[in-house]
């Protein structure tokens, strides 16, 4: 059982398979045609398609976003600001196209202090990225205190990273927002809660002007054939959409419940996963692996120390997870 890396549990809508598999020859042969995909995308958000670039996954939207921020070289190196700990993916990229990371640490309980935020900008911040939900906690950020940064850190831009906003049923894409704070850029991924993650598709949400400079830097062609198809068919299959974030939910409630009885720390989460202060957390993941059950060690992260982050997917995983958990924790006491 992969719970490591918060996919989706149970794959993609069975009407994505059947789809793929209409694709035919033509389809490999020639480049892919993504106006479909465009307008299904942007209408599934409820923005205006010139609002929404779709990318090779969330990673590469990160990447753009990153590499069309950190252009300007006027004052040195451009800087990228986050908290930590975080998605690795901003660091990686920040730092792949010459710019340089400041982080600032949440607290113990993992939520944010917009005013550590405020305080570590400086005249070279092009960008502040922040997940919400985050990762790897799953806390929500409220979305006013998202708002307001982003006034405030202009003119950097504020990536709000909500690739788990599916689960958590909110989000700060809306016209107006985004036309009030041309420096708010959205991302979403369809791995998470479409199941989307092997074909690799993403959006990244804003005003145009503010996704010019993104445009120019995601290749024509980033999504290939097999994600535009899937994409309208996975909006369009609200059905299954909803039955998976049933499923995450309740996990999610299991996975919480089951700490409570076992007497180890989480917190609140609002994504497909919860974050566990288990111990020893090396020696948890290799005898749950042994079990069947792959999570994540994050206990090398700034606040996560003794932590292990499970996927909540489908709940007969879950119970299998929780049983192997008990089986571990109760056999190291
Ligand atoms: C916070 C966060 N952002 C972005 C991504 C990347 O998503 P994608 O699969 O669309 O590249 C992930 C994937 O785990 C994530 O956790």
């Amino acid at each position: 059982m992969r719970l490591h890396l918060n996919e989706n549990t149970a794959g993609c809508s069975p009407a994505v398979l059947q789809a793929l598999q209409r694709l035919g020859r033509c389809d490999v042969g020639l480049y892919p045609d993504y106006d479909t995909a465009h307008e299904a995308v942007a209408g599934h958000l409820g923005v205006p398609a010139d609002h929404v670039l779709l990318t090779n996954g969330l990673d590469e939207g990160i990447l753009a976003a990153a590499a069309a921020a950190c252009r300007d070289r006027a004052d040195g190196v451009p800087e990228a600001l986050g908290v930590a700990p975080a998605f690795d993916m901003y660091e990686v990229s920040t730092t792949a196209i010459g710019g340089r990371m400041v982080t600032v640490p949440l607290n113990g309980e993992f939520e944010l202090s917009a005013d550590d935020i405020r305080a570590a900008l400086t005249p070279r911040t092009r960008i502040v990225f922040l997940a919400n939900p985050h990762n790897p906690s799953g806390r929500k950020i409220p979305l006013d205190i998202l708002r307001g940064l982003a006034a405030d850190v202009a003119p950097a831009l504020l990536f709000a990273d909500e690739a788990y906003a599916d689960f958590a049923g909110e989000t700060l894409i809306d016209p107006a927002t985004l036309a009030a704070l041309p420096n708010l850029v959205v991302g979403r991924t369809f791995s998470k809660a479409y199941g989307l993650a092997g074909l690799r598709a993403g959006a990244v949400v804003a005003a145009p002007a503010t996704l010019d400079p993104m445009r120019k830097v995601v290749p024509p062609y980033s999504l290939n054939a097999w994600a535009a198809a899937a994409l309208p068919v996975a909006i369009e299959d609200r059905a299954y959409r909803d039955w998976y974030l049933e499923q995450a939910a309740t996990s999610r409630t299991l996975l919480a419940d089951a700490c409570v009885r076992l007497g180890v720390r989480t917190w609140p989460s609002a994504a497909n996963f919860i974050l566990v202060r288990v111990g020893n957390a090396a020696a948890v993941v290799g005898e749950l692996a042994a079990r069947g059950v792959r999570v994540r060690d994050r206990s090398a992260e700034a606040g996560c120390e003794q932590c292990i982050r499970i996927t909540a997917g489908i709940v007969e995983d879950t119970r299998r997870a929780i049983a192997a958990l008990e089986e571990v924790l109760c056999a190291a006491r």
